[in-house]
């Protein structure tokens, strides 16, 4: 999406660790008008496929997520819990999401009232890397007797694995931007849909 990598180019800011700080439209603040466009764009292409749900997780999917829905027919938006809550219901889908930057393994969690047997379910998030939390997503989808239609993803980051294994596994991946780090640690854009 030609759009997001201009923004990128401007905004985002590259921080340690190969990580890409987009705060200013994303991940803190957020570009309202910018997400709308972002919405359109996973419309647009996974147009061909039904869905009943989407799915993210907390916190930066859920207003990728909230957004897009209303151009899927305002189809309603789940997110995974991360945290323990007094207010998620005890029967839950869980799964375990070993995160790389942390090096500790959480729990994800859905209520079962929110996912159901028969359910197509757009996954939608921020960013892929290492693609344990989408494949969290994708186990509780499973749990759930539902079915994966879609991963939707604003930024992958190419160098790492995540889009290889879900492309392997045959998840019908989009994403709006794949990036990487070149030896000067300047953004480089993959190809992408
Ligand atoms: P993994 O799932 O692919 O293994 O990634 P990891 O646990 O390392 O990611 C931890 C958090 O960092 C996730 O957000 C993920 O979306 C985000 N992330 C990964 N790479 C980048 C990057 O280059 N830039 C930015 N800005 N974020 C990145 P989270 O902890 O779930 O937090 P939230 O922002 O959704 O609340
Ligand atoms: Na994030
Ligand atoms: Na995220």
């Amino acid at each position: 999406m030609k759009l997001l990598e201009e923004k990128i180019r401007s905004e985002g800011r590259i921080s340690e660790g190969g990580v890409l700080k987009v705060d200013s439209f994303l991940n803190h603040q957020l570009d309202v008008e910018f997400l709308n466009e972002m919405g359109k764009e996973f419309k647009r292409l996974f147009s061909d496929v039904e869905i009943t749900k989407i799915l993210t997780i907390e916190a930066s999917g859920i207003a990728i997520a909230s957004i897009a829905a209303q151009y899927f027919g305002n189809v309603p938006v789940v997110f995974a819990k991360k945290t323990e809550s007094k207010n998620l219901d005890a029967d839950t889908y869980d799964s375990d999401v070993f995160s790389f930057t942390k090096g500790k393994t959480y729990k994800i969690k859905v209520s079962k009232k929110y996912m159901n047997k028969g359910d197509k379910v757009l996954i939608l998030d921020d960013f892929l890397a290492n693609g344990f939390a989408t494949l969290g997503m994708i186990d509780i989808v499973k749990k759930a007797e539902a079915e994966v239609a879609g991963v939707g993803i604003v930024i992958e980051k190419s160098f790492q694995s995540g889009g290889k294994i879900l492309r392997e596994l045959g998840v019908n991946l989009h994403s709006l931007a794949r990036i990487e780090f070149d030896e000067k640690n300047q953004i480089i854009f993959n190809e992408n849909d």
